[in-house]
């Protein structure tokens, strides 16, 4: 169907200086972001409706598994705000001081980043309420006899939260959020312009079929894509001309042992042990994640939610069953349960 479009090199930038090479391939404009059409929407207009009111943003949760774009979206609402950015991770912040002085260095309308927030020990969780709802913060200073609590009060500032476990979250935190987001994997069409972008700025030429090829085999994320882009790259360069061709994409994608559906060893592992282990399923989240030796909370919300997706599993009431798209994965019949143990 592509035809003659499928050879025509739509990035051909190889006499641009070694620099590009360094420029990060992190979108920094909402207009770079690719896909999520609604999150950006309802983003994009509670940007502009903070900037009318001048007041800063809400707090805002992302959540979504890791690679789809929540520090980037919170470096573009940041710098859409024109505020600067403070960054820390859940579990950096040890004592309720240090989340203290967090927050009284904040300026009016800065955005405070917290990484992996699920990761908040419950104890500093609760310093962060009245900071976030009412802009105060209570500390206990001294000890013993002389404790007392001081109550202080901060600038209105915008905290976003990321996370890949919001099931982690306790709903006294997740309350408190008025803007709640939640990314999805991207489409093969989306994660292509993703990597005709990424090709652009590292200065490759590739052809639009060989950026679809390395687009379907990406696990529905962009960071995975430019990844792969930049291993099929260094293939390019050994063993062609340095140009992705489609050919060049398949032979490198061949030797890189990527599979063609994108699928990853764990993906791979949880769809072995559904069938060989569980007869196909229907399996409890909890025996599966023995099985495979993961997390049960990891399994939910990182890995199954793609191979639900991509229709390799289903989630039943009884538990997860393994399609017919499995047991052909697996190059067993469908339905077949020769590897069952039970
Ligand atoms: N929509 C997008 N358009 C273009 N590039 C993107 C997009 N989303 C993500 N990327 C690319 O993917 C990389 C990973 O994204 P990012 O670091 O924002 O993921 P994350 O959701 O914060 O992951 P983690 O949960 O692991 O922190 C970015 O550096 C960026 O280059
Ligand atoms: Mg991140």
């Amino acid at each position: 169907m592509l035809g003659a479009m499928a050879e025509r090199i739509v990035s051909d930038v190889l006499t641009k200086p070694d620099a590009a090479l360094e420029m990060t391939l992190r979108p920094s404009l909402f207009s770079d972001f690719t896909g999520q059409a609604n999150t950006k929407e309802r983003l994009e207009i509670a940007v502009q409706a903070a900037t009318l009111r001048k007041e800063p943003l809400d707090h805002l949760l992302l959540s979504g598994p890791p690679g789809l774009g929540k520090t980037t979206l919170a470096n573009i609402l940041a710098k859409s705000m024109g505020a600067s950015m403070k960054c820390t991770s859940g579990p950096t912040i040890e004592k309720a001081g240090d989340l203290a002085g967090l927050l009284t260095n904040l300026e009016e309308g800065d955005v405070l980043f917290i990484d992996e927030i699920h990761r908040l020990q419950k104890t500093i969780e609760e310093y962060l309420y009245p900071a976030m709802e009412d802009f105060k913060l209570d500390i206990i200073i001294d000890q013993g006899p002389n404790a007392r609590s001081v109550r202080l009060n901060l600038p209105r500032f915008t905290l976003i939260g990321a996370t890949t476990r919001s099931g982690l979250l306790t709903a006294p935190l997740l309350t408190r959020f008025p803007i709640r987001e939640r990314l999805d994997y991207y489409l093969a069409e989306q994660l292509q312009k993703i990597v005709i972008r990424s090709s652009n700025l590292l200065a490759i030429g590739i052809e639009e079929s060989a950026a679809m090829e390395i687009a379907r085999r990406s696990r529905g994320t962009p960071r995975i894509a430019n990844n792969v882009l930049r291993r099929v790259r260094d293939y390019a360069q050994v063993r062609g001309d340095g140009r992705i061709t489609q050919k060049i994409a398949e032979q490198s994608l061949a030797m890189l042992e990527i599979d063609e559906n994108g699928l990853d060893e764990m993906d791979k592992r949880i769809l072995e042990a559904i069938i060989m282990k569980f007869g196909g399923g229907p399996v409890g989240i909890s025996s599966l994640a023995v099985a495979v030796g993961e997390e049960p909370d990891t399994l939910e919300e990182v890995y199954e939610p793609y191979l639900i997706m991509e229709g390799y599993i289903n989630r039943t009431p009884q538990g997860r069953v393994a399609t017919e798209l499995s047991f052909k994965k697996l190059g067993l019949k469908p339905g077949s349960s020769q590897g069952k143990l039970l």
